[in-house]
Parts: C-alpha cells; structure tokens; sequence
C-alpha cells in the first residue's frame, strides 16, 4: 500500500546552501533505497515536504525526520493512500521559494500553512513545481 504525507515544519537556524546539500545528499542515499520519491520545498525559514512510498517506508523516514534537530514544528497537513505518484522522478525534487513567489503568502497574517487545508497545499507545491521553481534534486 503506498501512501503521501505533507508536513510543514520551521528552520532551526538559516536555510544555508550547507545544510541544504547536507538534506539532500541524505534522501539520495536513502530515499531511492527505500522506494521513497516526493518533493522538498524550503525558504522563508519554512520546510515544505512531500513523502511518498510505501506506507511502511513512509512512515519510518516521517518518524525520523520529525526528530531531525535542524527543524522543529513539523506538522503533518496530509495523509493520504494513493494508486500512483505524483512525483515518481524524484528521490527528492528541490525547489525554493524566492520571496515573490506566491509562498510569500504564508507571512502574510490571513495566510497561513499551519492553517491551510492539506488539499490546498499539495496544490501549491505541484504549481511550484511545475512553475519552474524546482532547481534540482536527487533523481529516482
Ligand atoms: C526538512 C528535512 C527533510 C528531510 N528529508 C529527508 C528525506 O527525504 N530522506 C532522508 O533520508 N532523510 C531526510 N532528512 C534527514 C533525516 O531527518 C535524518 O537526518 C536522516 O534520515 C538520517 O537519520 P539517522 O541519523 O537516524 O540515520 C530530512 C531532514 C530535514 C530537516
């Protein structure tokens, strides 16, 4: 049974290019062992992350990742089991959201991810990605 998860959390400390490849090169190595693909998001101090895998699979990196000392809040926005996914050639796509980006929203008082329904955001981080924010990534 496969299933996606959607969790938004706060950076712990900048989002530096470091920390960043450090995230990165961790879900090339794992991710594509373990049948995980999914999307990372970041910027404006935010973690926007989709898994998708195996519900297992999934849930044991989710449980890793809420004790990562490198963010805190994580709250997850969706779950759901799925029939295919979304983002079958990624290990993990990258995107960052640039500040006048839509995302720019989320500072705003009437906006907010912690608040916003699951539905809503898993629509946002597919226009990211196919808006052309996507900058890279570990590749499935
Ligand atoms: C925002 C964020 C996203 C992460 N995404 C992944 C991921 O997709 N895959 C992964 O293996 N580790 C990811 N990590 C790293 C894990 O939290 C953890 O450090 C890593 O899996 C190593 O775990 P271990 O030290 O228990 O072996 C992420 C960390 C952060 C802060």
């Amino acid at each position: 049974m496969w299933v996606r998860v959607l969790y938004v959390s706060r950076s712990v400390g900048p989002q530096t290019g470091t920390v960043t490849a450090n995230i990165l090169a961790t879900c090339e190595a794992h991710n594509a062992a373990h049948g995980i693909t999914g999307v990372l998001c970041q910027g404006q101090g935010l973690y926007l992350q989709v898994l998708e895998g195996e519900r297992a699979e999934v849930n044991r990196l989710y449980n890793r990742i809420l004790q990562d000392p490198r963010h805190h809040d994580v709250q997850m926005l969706s779950f759901e089991e799925i029939d295919r996914r979304r983002y079958p050639g990624w290990s993990m796509a990258h995107v960052v959201l640039p500040d006048d980006d839509a995302m720019v929203r989320m500072q705003h008082p009437e906006f907010d991810p912690y608040a916003a329904t699951g539905v809503f955001m898993l629509k946002l981080v597919d226009e990211l990605v196919v808006g052309g924010h996507r900058i890279g990534g570990a590749k499935a």
